[in-house]
């Protein structure tokens, strides 16, 4: 008999948002002629921009023809993208190398797969609420988590304690759930506690495209002595529309390199080159094609107009709940809205009143931690029309 890897035990029984389509799938079979609008899991409506539907097509096209059909490309990616990347952090202010981009199917994959790096005993700073995947892949490697709060009292945008030691740190920024995003000197903040703390910070940044406040930092990499101390995860979901055709990136310097008990250097670019040329096979040259084109002056004007929709969407949502008097964050350098729930409520309970009262599908803030207990949150990825509807609906019902 198989010995399982019981630490799936200790894990809740679905993942939030399979949880959440699970409820309201139920309410949809059972209330057939009510009209639900979707404003739960942070999925991009608008459709992909021309310049990348049409390089798609290419790549579709260079399939058909000998001379120009692509087979196993590089695990790491193809150098026109992992080159497009570096000058699109380039024009942001932040000089890397192409090799260290690697090119992958997401962030959501990459922030769970890294784990792979890192030995069990390690010290995992998490902070409270956070996006599911950090908590759930660490504990489905049997790690022991501590939590770093965020709450309303610090804005979201928890701080390091210099007598709490970490060896590895997940920050979010702009946040999913929050919405909240760090300043320069908040970011430097964390590179001198990782740095003191010879520990590493695992950066998602996959909502930088959100953020509008030129001040704030759109890479960790921005900041002195990251790439000593931080691997960034990056991705084309939200950026480009990407969710369903899948790409994203992540940065890891050649810097990074933690000497072993062996007494030896290992270097963070190598290892992680390792495991991905094993276990990956690299993303399919026709989504690269595609994902190249997001960096080109007209394919990021159109990413940018698709932006620029949802970061109104964001304000209409926004200024609804601020009309109400009920107490958000986030809605601004990010696409969403992260709320207290009316009249005390739970968020669990919240949803459920919600979705029967007003058939509006939130995130429960619940599930993103303890500290989301009494939060929710609202999506900006729907269309102009659910989300003013939504609104509506929510307006009066409080
Ligand atoms: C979310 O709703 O938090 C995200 O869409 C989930 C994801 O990007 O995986």
């Amino acid at each position: 008999m198989p010995k399982l890897n019981e630490n799936y035990l200790n894990l809740k029984e679905s993942y939030l948002f399979a949880e959440i389509a699970h409820r309201v799938n139920d309410y949809a079979k059972a209330n057939p002629d009510k009209k639900i609008i979707r404003l739960g899991i942070g999925d991009v409506t608008r459709p992909i921009g021309s310049e990348m539907i049409s390089a798609l097509h290419e790549g579709v096209d260079a399939m058909a023809s000998s001379e120009t059909f692509k087979g196993y490309g590089p695990e790491q990616g193809y150098d026109f993208l992992r080159d497009a990347v570096v000058s699109y952090y380039k024009e942001n202010g932040v000089s890397i190398n192409a090799d260290e981009v690697f090119v992958s199917d997401g962030a959501k994959s990459d922030t769970g797969n890294i784990t792979d790096l890192f030995d069990k005993d390690n010290v995992i700073l998490i902070p409270d609420p956070v996006y599911p995947v950090y908590v759930d892949t660490n504990i489905m490697n049997g790690r022991n988590i501590t939590y770093i709060d965020a709450n309303a009292e610090n804005n979201f945008l928890p701080m390091p304690d210099k007598n709490v030691h970490a060896d590895i740190i997940y920050i979010c920024s702009p946040n999913n759930p929050t919405g909240a995003a760090y300043n320069h000197e908040q970011l430097k903040e964390w590179v001198d506690y990782a740095l003191a703390n010879d520990a590493i910070i695992l950066y998602d940044s996959a909502y930088e495209c959100f953020i509008t406040d030129e001040t704030l930092p759109r890479s960790i990499f921005a900041i002195e002595g990251a790439k000593k101390c931080a691997i960034e995860f990056c991705s084309l979901s939200k950026t480009a529309g990407f969710t369903g055709t899948r790409c994203g990136y992540t940065i890891v310097p050649k810097d990074l390199k933690f000497t072993v008990s062996t007494g030896e250097e290992m270097s963070l670019n190598a290892m992680w080159n390792r495991r991905q040329t094993t276990k990956f096979n690299g993303v399919s040259y026709i989504v690269q094609k595609g994902a190249a084109a997001v960096f080109s002056k007209e394919g990021m004007a159109q990413c940018k107009e698709n932006i620029a929709y949802y970061q109104e969407n964001a304000k209409i949502i926004a200024d609804c709940l601020g009309k109400k008097g009920i107490r958000y964050f986030g809605g601004v350098n990010s696409p969403y809205i992260w709320f207290e729930c009316p009249n005390g409520m739970e968020s669990w309970d919240f949803f459920d009143y919600l979705l029967k009262n007003a058939q509006v599908v939130g995130t429960p803030g619940a599930g993103f931690g303890n500290n989301g207990k009494n939060f929710f949150r609202l999506t900006a990825f729907g269309n102009r029309e659910n989300t003013m509807e939504a609104m509506e609906r929510i307006n009066k019902l409080f």
